[in-house]
């Protein structure tokens, strides 16, 4: 390792582009001085290079920047679903380097709704078994677990399609049965990569809709995104370069409603 190595040094003590909020809110997320380096040597990639975010409960997060800056790795990382190189970092009050394999896929089950751009529902499966997955996994009893996928399809709008395989189903439509699959855990914390990248305006209209709600109910979002507009309606911006945070923009306080929750 390099003596000029930017992740044992960490980021300069300058004053940090924390945005402006209200009084001190429970820290969701809070990364300090996360890196992550893949493979080694003259082949390693460092995917991220010392960054430092804390996301309070109820914010309203997009994260952007170009192909290639770090976005999913640091999606990855707050999600459980990868470690950092070095750095700390802190979910909901656990810091993760404290936990073992068993422990991260608990609290990732428990705390975090992933969706993705490419949906990732189950082809043979309908809406309503695709919904109950996640409580299969945690061990949720059959009746239980229809009665809480039934309400989450409830929620995104798609109770009329529980019986619909996902090829009966539009791109808007596959979309929010995975949000719906998402939310079915309940939990605190919904991370989306590129949600809308596969959609149309209105698809995505209806898909932002529900994350508006989610946020409104008190949930924490982060979503990725390509699309000015879509960012737009988040309650911050953060931009990443080559693996860095390049800035953080705060558009509206952390517990404002968001803009598309108000119109149903
Ligand atoms: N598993 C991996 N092994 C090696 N390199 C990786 C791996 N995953 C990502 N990278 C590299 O890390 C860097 C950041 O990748 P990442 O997927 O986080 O980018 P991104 O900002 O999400 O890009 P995009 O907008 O294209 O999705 C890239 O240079 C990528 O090639
Ligand atoms: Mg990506």
């Amino acid at each position: 390792m390099s003596a000029g190595d930017p992740g044992l040094l960490g980021p300069p003590t300058a004053p940090g582009p924390t945005p402006p909020t209200g009084p001190a809110r429970e820290r969701v997320i809070d990364l300090q001085g996360v890196t992550k380096t893949y493979g080694a040597a003259e082949v390693a990639v460092h995917a991220l290079r010392g960054v430092d975010l804390v996301v309070e409960k109820g914010d309203y997060v997009a994260i952007m920047g170009k192909s290639g800056s770090g976005k999913s790795t640091l999606m990855h990382i707050i999600g459980c679903l990868d470690i950092p190189s070095t750095g700390r970092f802190v979910l909901d009050g656990v810091d993760v380097r404290t936990l073992d394999e068993r422990q991260l896929a608990a609290i990732r089950n428990r705390s975090v709704g992933f969706v993705f751009q490419s949906f990732n529902l189950l082809a043979r499966t309908t809406a309503q078994s695709n919904v109950e997955l996640p409580l299969l996994y945690a061990g949720v009893g059959s009746r239980e677990r229809r009665r809480r996928a039934t309400a989450a399809l409830e929620s995104v709008g798609l109770a009329d399609r529980a019986s619909h395989l996902p090829s009966q189903l539009s791109g808007g439509q596959q979309q929010r049965v995975a949000v719906a699959r998402a939310l079915v855990t309940d939990p605190a914390l919904i991370l989306a990569d590129e949600p809308t990248g596969n959609l149309d305006s209105e698809a995505t209209a209806e898909v932002l809709g529900v994350f508006e709600r989610c946020n409104a109910e008190g949930r924490t979002v982060v979503l990725i995104t390509h699309e000015p507009d879509v960012a737009a309606r988040a309650k911050r911006i953060v931009r990443l370069g080559d693996g860095s945070v390049l800035s953080d923009e705060r558009l509206a306080a952390v517990d404002a409603v968001p803009s598309g929750a108000v119109h149903r």
